[in-house]
């Protein structure tokens, strides 16, 4: 499907916000993702969806080789082929649940922004390399509760994520970003939601690129995930 770039802007150091305009029925849940047609490159890029209104999507993507410099160099008007509405998402909370914590690390804090609108009363717990690295800090902090981190203390309290997690109560997380920060708040609390970014290429099931194994077989990070239930991951 062919999308018009509305807004292409650095927002942090090397992350860039893309506004799409063009036909977003097929997004149904937070987490999900689009494989972008860059021109030029063979694979598409996977990119997990912010937020997205009746028309309008919006994604968070870092440069971070030829695919997104291409991206990145891409300006208002031009079009992107885009596969979208791919992947499971986040469910909803499931019923028991007292204090749900969203847990981002990195550009895992992206999709969590649409998940953090859907939950009223959700905290936050955002965690970034440097104060150059924040982006959305604004936008989460309209929304309610938020905590951000960075490694080197330049925002925010100074650690990684799970340091803040040992501050807060929680009964149940949603966690997006990179893979030692996902095993470690999955060490913390297994009962969750975990969205993984896999390397993919198809995207949608058919190539078997992005197989991870799980405690219920080999599933496939694009159709079965990005989001696994805790209980579904093995390490
Ligand atoms: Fe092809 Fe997942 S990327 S099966």
């Amino acid at each position: 499907m062919i999308y018009r770039i509305a807004r292409n802007d650095e927002v942090a150091r090397a992350v860039y916000r893309l506004e799409l305009d063009g036909d977003t029925s097929a997004l149904t849940a937070p987490g999900q993702f689009v494989n972008i047609k860059v021109p030029g490159c063979y694979l598409r890029r996977p990119i997990s969806v912010c937020d997205w209104s009746d028309g309008t999507m919006t994604l968070i993507y870092k440069v971070l080789g030829e695919g997104t410099k291409g991206l990145a160099q891409m300006e208002a008007g031009a079009s992107l082929d885009l596969l979208t509405g791919l992947g499971n998402g986040f469910s909803a909370v499931p019923e028991g649940v007292k204090r749900p914590l969203l847990v981002g690390g990195g550009l895992g804090v992206a999709p969590l922004y649409r998940l953090m609108k859907a939950l009223p009363g959700a905290r936050a717990a955002l965690g970034f390399a440097s104060a150059a690295d924040v982006f959305l800090r604004d936008a989460f902090e309209a929304l309610g509760e938020v905590h951000i981190i960075t490694i080197d203390g330049s925002a925010g309290a100074k650690g990684l994520v799970t340091d803040l997690m040992a501050a807060l109560d929680y009964d149940y997380v949603f966690a997006c970003g990179p893979e030692p920060m996902m095993r470690a708040v999955h060490a913390l609390c297994p009962r969750g939601q975990f969205s993984f970014e896999g390397r993919m290429a198809c995207g949608f099931g058919a190539c078997m690129g992005c197989s991870r194994e799980t405690n219920f077989g080999s599933k496939r990070v694009c159709v079965d995930g990005p989001v696994f239930a805790g209980e579904e991951i093995a390490w």
